[in-house]
């Protein structure tokens, strides 16, 4: 059996920079993995049934359209072989104006059954400077403190995750500055 490990964290903390870097940095040393990114699953199928034109407009639709939508994802990352390592690339939890929808419910982790859950984190101060940086996606706009709270929510709801799974919950810090540690980080679980 392959590893599974999902990498999770609130929008633009630099979940796929760390991934990237460790990915690669386990290429050089024969490790392989795939990389899954949970969001483009769910926007594939929302596109096909034309729900939303850009993946910022997911977290808005309607609690039921996203959970058929998370569904969908959930089954087509659990149809990839058994044998590969994968990295799921994530959140723990999403913020929609209904309120948090938990990212991994039980019906998502009876699917994925992860050996870990990794929540890569920062100062909400610096996610902030990062969202206000990347003009590409159509960010929430929210205050430090705010994304202080998504965070530690996220870190509540995913000792639920390993309650129900027996997985581990890794908490990796991806400061300014400090990227390539944070690569270490996720390098040591992923190896
Ligand atoms: P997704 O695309 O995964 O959303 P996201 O969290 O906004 O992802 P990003 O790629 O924008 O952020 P990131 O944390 O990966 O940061 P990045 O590496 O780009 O998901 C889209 C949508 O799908 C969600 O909104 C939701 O609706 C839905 N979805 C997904 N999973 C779901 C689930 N399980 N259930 C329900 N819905 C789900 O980095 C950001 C910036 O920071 C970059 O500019 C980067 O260069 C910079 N940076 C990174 N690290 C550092 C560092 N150490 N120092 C300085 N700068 C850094």
């Amino acid at each position: 059996m392959g590893k599974k490990v999902v990498v999770t964290g609130v929008p633009g903390v630099g979940k796929t920079t760390v991934i990237n870097g460790a990915m690669e940095r386990l290429a050089a040393e024969g490790i392989a993995y795939e990389a899954v990114n949970f969001g483009t699953c769910m926007f594939d199928v929302a596109c096909k049934e034309s729900l939303v034109s850009d993946r910022d407009e997911m977290r808005k639709l309607g609690k039921d359209d996203q959970k058929r939508l998370q569904q969908a994802a959930a089954s087509e990352i659990a149809a990839m072989s058994a044998d590969a390592n994968i990295i799921i690339d994530t959140h723990s939890s999403v913020k929609t104006p209904a309120g948090f929808l938990a990212g991994l419910p039980e019906w998502v982790l009876r699917e994925l059954m992860p050996d870990v859950v990794v929540l890569v984190e920062t100062d909400p101060d610096q996610i902030l400077m990062r969202r206000l940086g990347d003009e590409s996606r159509v960010r929430d706009m929210e205050g430090a403190r705010t994304i202080a709270g998504h965070q530690e929510f996220n870190r509540a709801i995913a000792a639920a995750y390993a309650m129900y799974t027996g997985c581990t919950v890794k908490i990796v810090g991806n400061e300014n500055f400090l990227l390539e540690r944070a690569i270490d980080d996720l390098v040591n679980v992923l190896r």
